[in-house]
């Protein structure tokens, strides 16, 4: 029995698969996922998926709890996990072109039970940020609407109760009700967003493209206007010194470090449209180490920045980035060209943050499904969330299942409680992926690899070990919520997967 739990799918050396091949899917004229994106698409895809809540509504509280102006150092720890991490990725999906990311490396190495339990995970890191991230674009949304108000004077203000949770967790763990009713916008656009999934890959690659171009714009352009305004001065004491606890001092930026790994979480989505990359040997690395690599040096830039222009105490809000420019106003003098092209540049902001965020859910609820795609080919999911839609040939029931539950989430839950969930669910992933590419190349060191991780033992034996840390830092704090959604993973496995596994009606 416990070998049969272990049981791992045979990899065999892909051939070389180009534009319209499937690698998924029956071979005798059954439906399969269309294999039309480019390594563009795939950086974009990447970017779209990394660049959300954690730069436009994490970060502020990163460096005003924990870490100060040394929040650029987090942001380098948690970006140096991320990049062993990623080098892992990238070796695995140009090997194993195939949607179900961690989940099927993890079949192919270290057994069924733990592909189970990665995928379980996986639900995390894509459902749960698709809510979380839709929860942070209604606040965005509603500061639009204030904004609005305030440049027509008309009222266009929606009431707290239909634009914020019911639910959010007390001081002491407990599940308790705010008086809101439920948060309207939060729902919409995971609808909105999901209708876009159903509809097909090339025309969710092209609205996250078009989206990404906006946010990376605004970025850019909110760096050069700042630049003008850093002072120096402000990032001194460059690590504040300890207040008690994770508050400044180094035991700040570690902490800091495991809140904004939630900014890098999303490069790993690419691996889920490994399946529908034209040319997955060459440019799932691409599209993996492309977009890690210009998230790194954005957020890098923007915590320089934001530090360097706003006495870091002050950033303690849920739009960081739109109070540094209101704190910059405050400083200029009035009435002059300075005052308002900051202005123009908050309104820019606001926007920017708005189509950014929009991306993330876009990309989670385009990964989600996939996965579930794969998890149902292989018997532990039943098999409608494995049927693709005979126009559109996207999974189509996964979609709008994943979709219905994320809405419901957002509709309910706040950021936080749902954030510490994905960065845990994500970091076991990451961990696991980074002894898949060992284990395989002692198994399996035959097979051809595209893309080859430099000095494996020390890349992937830090990187499992960088992110066991990170995952160590949510784990202390919310262990028993994680050990509950375990829990009910093994019970679901036990139920349905163990029965119905292909691999072990195979092997049996
Ligand atoms: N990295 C994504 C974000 O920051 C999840 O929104």
């Amino acid at each position: 029995m416990i070998k049969g739990l272990f049981a791992t799918h045979a990899i065999e050396a892909m051939p070389r698969v180009d534009a319209g091949e499937p690698v998924e899917g029956g071979p005798e004229g059954e439906v399969t996922l269309k294999r039309v994106l480019t390594a563009r698409h795939l950086v974009m895809l990447g970017i779209g998926a990394v660049i959300g809540a954690g730069i436009f509504a994490i970060t502020g509280t990163a460096a005003a709890q924990f870490a100060g102006p040394a929040l650029i150092i987090s942001f380098l720890i948690a970006g140096f996990a991320c990049a062993l991490a990623g080098m892992c990725y990238a070796e695995f999906a140009a090997m194993l072109p195939v949607s179900g990311s961690a989940y099927s490396y993890s079949y192919a190495t270290l057994g069924e039970v733990v592909a189970w339990f990665v995928g379980w995970n996986l639900v995390l890191e894509y459902l749960f940020a698709a809510s979380t991230v839709a929860v942070a674009w209604s606040g965005y949304f509603g500061e639009l609407l204030r904004m609005l108000s305030a440049a027509t004077g008309m009222t266009l203000t929606l009431p707290a109760v239909l634009s914020s949770a019911p639910l959010r967790l007390d001081d002491a763990g407990h599940l308790v009700t705010t008086g809101a009713l439920v948060n309207v916008p939060a729902i919409l656009i995971v609808g909105a967003i999901s209708w876009l999934c159903y509809r097909g890959i090339t025309q969710s690659a092209t609205v996250n493209a078009i989206i990404v171009g906006i946010k990376v714009i605004v970025i850019l352009l909110f760096l050069a206007v700042m630049f003008h305004y850093i002072n120096p001065a402000l990032w001194h004491p460059f690590v504040p010194a300890n207040e008690g606890g994770s508050k400044f001092g180094w035991a700040g930026v570690y902490r800091g470090a495991t809140l904004v790994f939630f900014a890098y979480i999303g490069f790993d989505a690419v691996s889920t449209a490994a399946g529908e990359a034209k040319n997955p040997q060459r440019d799932m690395p691409i599209g993996i180490l492309g977009s890690l690599f210009i998230c790194t040096l954005l957020y890098v830039a923007m915590a320089a920045t934001m530090t360097g222009v706003t006495p870091f105490r002050m950033l303690n809000t849920p739009e960081p980035v739109a109070t540094a420019i209101s704190y910059v106003i405050g400083t200029v003098a009035p009435g002059g060209t300075a005052i308002h092209v900051l202005s123009g540049l908050k309104i820019l902001v606001v926007f920017a943050a708005l189509a950014g965020l929009s991306s993330v859910v876009l990309v989670m609820l385009m990964g989600q499904p996939r996965i579930f795609y794969s998890m149902s080919r292989d018997g532990l999911l039943p098999k409608a969330l494995g049927r693709l839609h005979p126009k559109h040939r996207t999974p189509y029931i996964g979609t709008v299942i994943v979709g219905s539950i994320a809405a419901v989430l957002a509709g309910l839950f706040q950021v936080d409680l749902l954030g510490d969930l994905v960065s845990m669910g994500t970091l076991l992933a990451f961990t696991t992926v980074c002894i898949g590419v060992l284990v395989l190349r002692r198994t399996r060191p035959e097979l051809p690899r595209a893309f080859r991780v430099p000095w494996p033992w020390a890349v992937c034996l830090v990187g499992a070990a960088a992110c066991l840390f990170l995952f160590w830092q949510a784990f202390k704090v919310r262990w028993p919520l994680l050990m509950s959604w375990i829990t009910i993973g093994f019970l679901i496995y036990g139920f349905y997967g163990y029965r119905h596994s292909k691999l072990r009606q195979k092997t049996h």
